[in-house]
């Protein structure tokens, strides 16, 4: 309880505290206590849900389209974070008579395409992104390079208004975006997801986890849930839990990250 870890208060999409990527005052960075020490549902610690979205969708306006950008200036962790995604999704790939396929994939909450460039694209024959912002999606287009050619569809839209088609995906991908969504729109996207899979899919969410109850980042309007949360609404969403990993060698000032394979 109440470990450094948790003291200090760090920005759930974008790695690390929100102040620094906007080059707040010394004072801002300074490790602060949640808003509502305790709460355990975004409920508790949203007040507003038009404006929490349409906060976020402002933030990320003004977020430059890179790597570092997609990363809150953590872009020299990418390749980490990418290596093992890609052991950690390989294993559905390779193994036995239910592996998942490798026809599409859907980035969720893919920005720029960091994940579809470098994780998915190498191993599907079509990507699917959907983002918010929409100057992301366009940087794609040249992002992507040659490859992008297989991406079939750029859908610029909440994932809270997000329908994928059902039956359409091996591999949904959602990333670095799940605090952007209140838990019940985040329990009905995850509905949604699981109509989404083909036989054999999996849902994967790869996202900061807090030490306890839920945190509210103002900056970039978003929350970060702790494990126990996350995996109240994965079941709520009538997901089964697959396989779970914590992300190692990431730096130690960060969130501890994870990644769950649901189906
Ligand atoms: C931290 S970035 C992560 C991008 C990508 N997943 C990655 O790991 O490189 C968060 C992304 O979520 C997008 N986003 C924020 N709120 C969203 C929402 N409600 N629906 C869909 N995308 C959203 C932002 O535009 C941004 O591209």
């Amino acid at each position: 309880m109440g470990s450094k870890k948790q003291n200090q208060r760090k920005s759930n999409t974008a790695l690390v505290c929100s102040h620094q990527r906007s080059g707040g005052s010394q004072e801002a960075r300074r490790p602060r206590a949640p808003a509502r020490p305790g709460a355990s549902m975004t409920s508790a610690v949203v007040e507003d849900e038009a404006q929490f979205y349409t906060k976020a969708e402002k933030y990320w306006k003004d977020v430059p389209p890179t790597v570092d950008g997609m990363l809150g200036g953590y872009g020299h962790i990418s390749s980490i974070d990418i290596n093992s995604s890609k052991k950690f999704l390989q294993r559905f790939l390779r193994e036995g008579p239910n592996r998942t396929g490798t026809t599409c994939a859907l980035d969720c909450g893919a920005g720029i395409g960091r994940i579809t460039k470098r994780l998915l694209l190498p191993l599907f024959e079509m990507v699917d992104m959907v983002d918010v912002t929409e100057d992301f999606l366009t940087k794609a287009k040249t992002y992507l390079g040659e490859e992008g050619k297989r991406v079939r569809n750029y859908f610029c839209c909440g994932l809270q208004d997000f329908s994928p088609e059902p039956n359409s995906y091996d591999v949904i991908w959602i990333q670095w975006v799940i605090g952007h969504l209140t838990d019940e729109h985040l329990a009905d996207f995850l509905r949604r997801c699981k109509l989404g899979l083909r036989p054999n899919g999996i849902v994967v969410i790869k996202d900061n986890m807090a030490q306890e109850g839920v945190i509210m980042d103002d900056v970039d309007s978003s929350v970060c849930r702790d494990l126990e949360v996350v995996r109240g609404i994965v079941r709520l969403a009538g997901l089964d839990l697959l396989a779970e990993e914590r992300q190692e060698n990431f730096p130690d000032e960060i969130y501890h990250v994870y990644s769950f394979a649901l189906r």
